[in-house]
């Protein structure tokens, strides 16, 4: 069935209950009535386009052709995007991690000890991925979103570059689940476990939708239009130009100016990509200078970096 803006949000929900969830992330009251998307959505500030595009990946349809989108929007997909996330660490990751404790406790195979360490791993590396998105990029898009200047040379082509698939670990979790751990007893235990892994890698999946599909080709809109409007770069650099950047501030620009992405700039300075986002802040602020191609020009003059001959 093709989602529309006519369609009643009631019987939307009653063919597919796990649109629920997409009512609660966007503070959505589940008591709709008899109001169709484009009434509800009226009610509650939302672009029925953007309703139905999220609507459409709950339904495992690819996205509509959409309309453009705009900066309310950006705040759309950052409060549904902030919601599942809170909702992922208070309900999802607790009852996983429930399950696999019982698991571990029922079977003391060396089989089961690794699914538990790999599955806590798993569990440590999307809260790093949460909490990078919620304390870094998402406050930046919404600065951007609110045209004001967001105070850091952070880009969203640096969260692109980076932003990996945090749902494919569950399909290898599910496989040993499924092809080689023996539960004692208790196939119950498996059952409910597989269950509440398929249910997140399905949540996971449309998450990543979102945000690799809708926020960030949109983010990079705006990013583009902000940087075109920034004022002429050399002005700044005469006022700037003796700026004190400290000994690993300039090794952090001249990786950066080579063209390495926050990530591989941490790794080989081995320190963490929030620390080098922390580094690209102060270059900033020290010599008041936000583009790739300003801090070339600044570097240069300054002697940090040289042109190489082609
Ligand atoms: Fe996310
Ligand atoms: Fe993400």
């Amino acid at each position: 069935m093709r989602l529309e803006r006519h369609n009643k949000i009631a019987t939307i929900v009653s063919s597919d209950f796990k649109q629920v969830l997409l009512l609660e992330h966007l503070g959505i009251s589940l008591v709709v009535g008899e109001k169709t998307v484009q009434e509800v959505c009226d009610e509650n500030h939302i672009n029925p386009d953007l309703y139905l595009c999220f609507a459409s990946l709950f339904h495992n349809q690819p996205l509509p052709q959409v309309p453009h989108f705009n900066e309310n929007d950006v705040q759309t997909m950052v409060r549904y995007l902030q919601n599942s996330h809170r909702y992922y660490q208070t309900e999802r990751i607790p009852k996983l991690q429930n399950y696999i404790q019982i698991l571990s406790q029922q079977n003391q195979s060396q089989g089961s000890k690794l699914l538990e360490n790999f599955v806590q791993n798993y569990i440590n590396e999307i809260t790093e991925h949460f909490e990078y998105e919620n304390n870094v990029v998402f406050p930046y898009m919404l600065s951007l979103a609110s045209h004001q200047a967001p105070d850091s040379a952070y880009s969203v082509i640096d969260y692109k570059e980076q932003h990996h698939n945090i749902d494919e670990a569950l399909a290898d979790i599910k496989g040993l689940l499924v092809k080689y751990l023996p539960i004692n007893e208790d196939e119950k235990l498996r059952r409910k476990l597989l269950n509440c892994l398929f249910d997140l890698e399905h949540d996971l999946i449309i998450h990543s939708q979102i945000e690799d599909h809708l926020l960030i080709p949109l983010v990079e809109k705006f990013e583009a239009n902000e940087l075109n409007a920034l004022p002429n770069n050399n002005v700044q650099i005469e006022d700037k130009k003796n700026a004190n950047l400290s000994e690993r501030e300039i090794a952090v620009l001249r990786l950066l100016l080579e063209g390495f992405s926050n990530k591989e700039v941490a790794d080989k300075l081995h320190i963490s990509t929030h620390t080098v986002i922390s580094h690209r802040k102060n270059i900033t602020q020290k010599i008041g200078i936000k583009s790739l191609a300003g801090l070339t020009i600044y570097a240069l003059q300054n002697n940090l970096i040289q042109l190489t001959q082609p």
